[in-house]
């Protein structure tokens, strides 16, 4: 991989930097990714409560210089900003709010309705009525309450299986195989002022991709809004499903609807059985062999991951009429949830920026991809 005249430049000042012992003129000398990416798609990051908190410095100077875009990875989602049932927590996602505007950045809204992270009082519930009210008041009222304030809601998050049908979850048990349309017609009402996305991973996958496509079409058959599909995009480096992206984007498209990859990042761990899923209750063992790399990243294995993101990114600017967000789920490796899943305590490489939250070779391919894409 050729090192770009700006990769040279960055690491000249960075040795500077280094010598000098100060750490942040690394941050400000780097290229910047929304800068870079500006005419093509937003570039997002999922942000953690230190981050939202701003008391993650590091992460924080590279957030506002890096990315136009966010999504909570955790305090928008239903166990914590519904606790009990008469009860909302909005402090983190009031603090969201307001960081988010004081850097100019555009709010994905995670998640309204997901079978998982779900607040205790409501995973005990049995009644179908109760449920019904659970869900018509917490769409209205945390959906209402950020109208116009987020850009976007993940209104209904993994509502499928690997084979394309609605996963058994706790509102198709309830409220039957409506339930995403209501969830997105009481979304529309609630936030006219948001965009509404349905999103989840391996949809890009052919059976679960043409299930999605059925939902989609079911929710604009009821003349209800719908402004957009996620594909999450959790890959490992060395089998990135190129052909099933690119065919999604096009299926997707033709929806007239905007496609996104929500939640990136490219693991570079073994997995038990190797089997490519986000379903966070599946967990297992760790072994040297399933954590070969708490030493650091071998060169040999950054310049793949590095290549394979290249690629993804050549992809997405070959479509970036059709692709209107790219988000990495994480700013950097050392807080990645795939540090814990599906093996606690592993040491994983899943993003662009490293463990002391410098660019790595993955990053430095990405942006030429820009460089080399010409208009
Ligand atoms: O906040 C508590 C902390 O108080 C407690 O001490 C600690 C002990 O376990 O748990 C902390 O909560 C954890 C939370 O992350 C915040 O760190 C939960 O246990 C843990 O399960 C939760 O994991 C999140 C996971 O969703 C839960 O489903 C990950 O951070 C988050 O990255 C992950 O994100 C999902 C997307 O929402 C949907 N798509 C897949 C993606 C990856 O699973």
């Amino acid at each position: 991989m050729a090192k770009t005249y700006t990769h040279i430049l960055s690491l000249a000042a960075i040795l500077l930097a280094s010598c000098a012992g100060i750490r942040t003129s690394s941050a400000q000398t780097i290229p910047s990714l929304k800068e870079i990416f500006k005419n093509d798609f937003l570039i997002g990051a999922a942000i953690n409560t230190m981050q939202i908190e701003e008391k993650d410095s590091a992460a924080n100077r590279l957030i506002e210089q890096q990315f136009n875009a966010v999504t909570p990875e955790n305090i928008m989602k239903a166990q914590i900003i519904h606790p009990s049932w008469n009860t909302y927590n909005f402090e983190l996602a009031d603090k969201l709010v307001a960081f988010a505007a004081r850097n100019n950045i555009k709010i994905n809204a995670h998640t309204l309705i997901w079978h998982s992270q779900l607040p205790i009082f409501m995973r005990k519930m049995q009644n179908a009525d109760s449920v019904k009210e659970y869900f018509q008041n917490h769409i209205t009222t945390v959906a209402a309450r950020y109208d116009g304030k987020v850009y976007s809601w993940d209104v209904v998050n993994e509502a499928l299986n690997e084979d394309g049908s609605l996963r058994n979850s706790v509102f198709l048990q309830k409220l039957g195989p409506d339930y995403v349309v209501e969830a997105f017609r009481l979304a529309q009402k609630a936030t006219p002022h948001s965009k509404l996305y349905y999103n989840d991973y391996n949809i890009e996958q052919p059976q679960k991709r043409a299930g999605a496509i059925a939902l989609i079409k079911k929710i604009q058959a009821a003349g209800v809004r719908i402004d957009g599909v996620g594909i999450q995009g959790h890959w490992k480096y060395d089998k990135v499903p190129m052909a099933d992206i690119e065919e999604s984007i096009k299926e997707f498209s033709a929806l007239g609807i905007e496609v996104m990859f929500t939640e990136v990042d490219l693991s570079v761990l073994p997995n038990p059985g190797d089997k490519q899923t986000a379903d966070v209750s599946a967990t297992s063992q760790s072994s040297n062999e399933m954590n070969p790399y708490t030493n650091g990243l071998p060169d040999s294995v950054a310049q793949k991951q590095a290549s394979a993101y290249a690629d993804l990114f050549n992809l997405f600017l070959k479509y970036k009429d059709k692709i209107s967000r790219v988000t990495f789920w994480g700013v950097a490796d050392g807080e990645s949830w795939l540090n814990g899943w599906p093996i606690r305590g592993r040491t994983n490489y899943p993003l662009l920026f490293d463990r002391n939250f410098q660019p790595k070779p993955a990053f430095y391919e990405v942006i030429d991809q820009r460089k080399n894409d010409k208009d």
